[in-house]
């Protein structure tokens, strides 16, 4: 019988690359639920968005929003500015569009990783030409040393080094997104 795709792995072989475990499945979920307590006090008496950035953002949305005991409303826009490719290309593409009105509103800019700061930096400008309350950005992985533009993160589940990871939401040429743990990119020297 194949190995199963979610049993939690030694490594991850994907062609001649490969990944080794960075964030267990236990050590997410330990993470998100105190996100998701952290929101539901800051924002008691509020009925915020929780804005995710897809495709990514997909799986720490969901299980976000189950650890936030507030009423709350979510939407979803898709940006694309890394195609299949492992490094920015430093462009943002508008994929799909808001279907909610951001004017008066308390956003949540939800994202699976920020990485040089790019996408942030472009989404916060945009929602800021609607008006709304105010905007606050939770993210599961930040990189700090590969932020290039001057943003702030509001809710960091972690930081992690400038390497490249897989899993939850996060892809390797769009798969491996159904993982339930991160892994990272074994160095050569290891
Ligand atoms: C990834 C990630 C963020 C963005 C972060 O998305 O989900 O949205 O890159 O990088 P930045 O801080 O340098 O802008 P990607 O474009 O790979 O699309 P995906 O979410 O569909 O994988």
């Amino acid at each position: 019988m194949p190995e199963l795709m979610n049993e939690p792995k030694e490594k991850v072989i994907v062609g001649d690359e490969i990944f080794v475990p960075l964030l267990t499945e236990e050590q997410i979920q330990k993470r998100v639920a105190e996100l998701g307590e952290e929101i539901t006090k800051d924002y008691e008496g509020s009925v915020p968005v929780f804005i995710g950035v897809l495709n990514g953002s997909f799986l720490f949305m969901s299980d976000l929003i189950k650890c936030v005991e507030i009423d709350c409303e979510i939407d979803f826009f898709k940006l694309s500015s890394y195609g299949d490719a492992k490094l920015s290309s430093g462009k943002v593409k508008m994929l799909k569009e808001l279907n909610c009105d951001v004017n008066g509103r308390d956003i949540i800019i939800v994202e699976d990783i920020v990485d040089s700061g790019l996408s942030i930096k472009y989404i916060e400008e945009l929602f800021e030409e609607n008006n709304p309350k105010s905007i606050k950005v939770v993210s599961l992985l930040v990189k700090p040393e590969s932020l290039k533009y001057k943003i702030k993160i509001d809710y960091i589940g972690f930081n992690i080094a400038s390497q490249f990871v897989i899993g939850y939401g996060l892809d390797y040429a769009q798969k491996y997104r159904n993982l339930r743990s991160i892994y990272v990119l074994r160095k050569e020297t290891e």
